[in-house]
């Protein structure tokens, strides 16, 4: 058993207040190193935390380590407002990458790119679960995260709307999530794994203290 957070237990997922801080500038995504690797899409990602510190997707299971002690890599060095993002939530965080994800076709194309993520594996009993939190950085509000308890069940999906600076948490081994992503650009947002923890947990209810009008309309469900 590991331990887990209150407010992920009813949904899985919480959707926060928009980022808030320094201006994030396009730079920070734009000028990384970025490898061919697939995951809920035609997707490539730039890593700016791995576990060794290498330019490298695998998962930390790869070198004998859970999602947890992420060692920073040179494409850090470009963006170090998302490091500081990164450092500010205060728990252990693992894999911190951006993610490039070209446009989807069709709705059809986001389902059938539903998947559950790895963010467990090696992560001893007893320590915290790991979790990851999105923060997106292109301001694609007619692009949502699809996120479904049961995989073939549209009756169980949430959406969340992609705009610029939205944050979000989601328990991504419990939930089923893939974006739609119409285009016509590329959407960029920075993913990253951290375990759950009182850490974790003050970040998080300091992310929702203040809830903007637009709130319920970020959080669609359907
Ligand atoms: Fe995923």
């Amino acid at each position: 058993m590991h331990q887990k957070l209150d407010v992920l237990e009813d949904k899985g997922f919480v959707v926060l207040r928009p980022y808030d801080g320094p201006e994030i500038s396009p730079s920070e995504w734009q000028n990384l190193e970025y490898m061919d690797w697939k995951s809920g899409g035609d997707t490539n990602f730039a890593p700016i935390a791995s576990a060794l510190g290498d330019l490298e997707c695998a998962g930390f299971w790869d070198h004998g380590k859970p999602d947890k002690g992420g060692v920073w890599t040179t494409n850090a060095e470009e963006c170090p407002t998302l490091v500081e993002w990164t450092k500010r939530v205060g728990a252990d965080y693992g894999r911190v990458r951006i993610i490039k994800l070209n446009p989807s076709t069709s709705e059809a194309d986001a389902v059938r790119n539903l998947h559950l993520d790895d963010n467990n594996r090696l992560n001893p009993d007893g320590e915290g679960w790991v979790v990851r939190v999105w923060l997106q950085l292109t301001d694609n509000p007619d692009s949502y995260m699809m996120l479904r308890d049961v995989k073939d069940d549209p009756s169980t999906e949430s959406r969340i709307s992609l705009g610029r600076y939205s944050q979000f948490v989601i328990d991504s081994e419990r939930l089923y999530h893939a974006a739609y992503h119409p285009g016509p650009e590329p959407r960029y947002a920075l993913i990253v794994s951290f375990e759950s923890g009182p850490a974790l947990e003050r970040w998080i209810e300091s992310q929702r203290a203040i809830i903007p009008t637009t709130h319920a309309e970020t959080e669609l469900h359907i």
